[in-house]
């Protein structure tokens, strides 16, 4: 798991989108009312709230106490659980996942846990980066962090797969795939590029010399400027993302 921290209110802040965006998703899972379902990696919850129209069995994970907090003030059934270790078995009808799984480093791990916990012929629908997700933002992050005074390299730290490469992982845990495939996504910001930046890559900003943060702030958003703003649309982020439906064999 990527050592990242989380603040509801920021992320409620520069990531609304994000949830705002699932209306898809929520109909590709099309939840039933005596369903149990398991949302890995609901953060604030809010999605996890819409679920809950449809069932009231829901519970939410995720590895970031502060978030599992919020999701608990808005009613959900949250608990902190890391998405590596996934502790339920054969209790789900389905798990769900919007925007979680690209932030796990050990994929092997959370889909051995998300088959364990599923019923037999249980489903498992997601939506996370895929590949080509934000690459040129990736690719100004490792301009700015070569150049002085950063002059570090920079490796992209999420799991971005192709629909080939996940669709194999899916099968080699036993998963049979129903549909999976690449969205390309651009993403309106609602707020600027920095405060975006100071949320999503917030591991990235935290390791950097507290003097040099705005100047990485800065620099990053110097050389965006030209290929992500317009005065008409604001910020838009080349956001791709990997949409499947799997079930368990
Ligand atoms: C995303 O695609 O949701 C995402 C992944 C990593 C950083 C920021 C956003």
């Amino acid at each position: 798991m990527i050592n990242q921290k989380w603040s509801p209110e920021s992320y409620h802040h520069a990531g609304s989108f994000v949830p705002d965006l699932a209306s898809d998703l929520l109909n590709d899972l099309n939840p039933k009312p005596n369903e149990k379902i398991l949302d890995l990696g609901c953060g604030n919850g809010v999605l996890t709230k819409k679920i809950l129209r449809s069932t009231k069995n829901v519970i939410g994970i995720d590895s970031s106490d502060a978030m599992v907090q919020a999701a608990k003030k808005i009613g959900i059934d949250s608990y902190l659980i890391d998405g590596e270790a996934i502790p339920f078995r054969n209790v789900f009808d389905a798990v769900f996942s919007n925007a979680a799984l690209h932030w796990i480093q050990n994929q092997d791990a959370v889909l051995r846990g998300v088959h364990q916990c599923l019923k037999p012929k249980g489903r498992f629908v997601g939506e996370f980066g895929g590949h080509g997700n934000i690459s040129c933002l990736i690719a100004i992050i490792e301009t700015v962090m070569k150049a002085k005074p950063f002059s570090c390299s920079f490796n992209n730290p999420w799991y971005f797969p192709s629909t080939d490469e996940f669709s194999k992982k899916l099968s080699a845990h036993n998963f049979s795939i129903q549909n999976i495939s690449l969205i390309s996504r651009p993403t309106f910001l609602k707020t600027d590029l920095k405060d975006w930046l100071k949320v999503f890559t917030n591991h990235i900003i935290s390791a950097l010399p507290a003097e040099l943060i705005e100047k990485f702030l800065c620099e990053v958003e110097k050389l965006a400027k030209p290929e992500l703003f317009s005065a008409s649309n604001g910020w838009v982020l080349d956001y791709v993302r990997l949409r499947f439906r799997a079930v368990k064999i």
